[in-house]
């Protein structure tokens, strides 16, 4: 079985553009719960665009297990990861200028800030995996970091255009894949995943978890705009008929 762990960020990108309290990620987790997701995911970003604090402490009791933190291997985070304690932290790069996380980690220049991390959140008994581009330079140097996992990037598999490009792509996150788990590392997969192309990347041998957003916030509020909006006109009437 492959988990999903669903992606609300976009739930809190929406609540953020009125900066209210709906949509409320913690009910589109629930949500997505009881529709037999695997997990959660949120991405705390340094500049708290969309998912907030209180968000990631009211999520902590409401998901039960799989409740994956992706963050940035900063201290502050970190410590807010301790206290919190995720079931799992995906440490990922972040700069503020970018629309999304572009491209994975790179665990070979920033080793050592990595590896701290890494150290403490191990002593707060959270599962670490690292995003990583599909690299087998990446792949061997988390194994020799000690995490239990890995995520790799999908981005340029879900950006390919040409079939002979989506072929290559597909074989570089199999050759990742397989190199991963000669390492015994558990493979997650992530970014730009939809309902289109994630068959191909599910049919890799040993992928175990995929984290995917924006793709199901999207098509949510596209399936939810029928009833959205009947209600709406329901709410309307209901005022009107009251007219005196
Ligand atoms: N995995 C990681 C590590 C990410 O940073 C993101 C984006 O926040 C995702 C998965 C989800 O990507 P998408 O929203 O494109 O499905």
């Amino acid at each position: 079985m492959i988990r999903l762990g669903v992606n609300i960020d976009h739930v809190a990108t929406l609540r953020q553009a009125r900066r209210g309290q709906e949509p409320d990620p913690v009910a589109a987790a629930v949500l997505a719960l009881l529709a037999d997701a695997d997990g959660i995911t949120v991405h705390l970003r340094e500049d708290r665009r969309h998912i907030q604090d209180r968000d990631v402490h009211l999520l902590r009791p409401v998901v039960p297990h799989h409740f994956n933190l992706e963050m940035a291997a900063v201290e502050a985070v970190t410590d807010m990861a301790c206290l919190v304690k995720p079931d799992q932290v995906t440490l990922v790069p972040e700069r503020r200028e970018e629309l999304t996380t572009e491209g994975g980690l790179d665990i070979i220049t920033h080793q050592l800030p990595i590896g701290r991390a890494i150290e403490r959140l191990h002593a707060a008994g959270i599962a670490v995996s690292l995003f990583i581009d599909p690299e087998e330079n990446q792949v061997a140097m988390a194994h020799k970091l000690g995490v239990a996992a890995i995520e790799i990037q999908t981005a340029r598999y879900s950006e390919a255009r040409t079939a002979q490009e989506i072929d290559l792509q597909l074989a570089t996150l199999r050759r990742a894949t397989a190199c991963a788990l000669a390492l015994k590392l558990h493979v997650h997969m992530g970014h730009g995943l939809n309902y289109h192309n994630v068959q191909a990347v599910a049919a890799i041998p040993g992928v175990e978890e995929f984290n995917i957003g924006h793709s199901i916030v999207s098509r949510a509020v596209l399936v939810g705009m029928e009833r959205a909006v009947r209600e709406m006109k329901a709410a309307i009437q209901q005022g009107y008929e009251e007219r005196p």
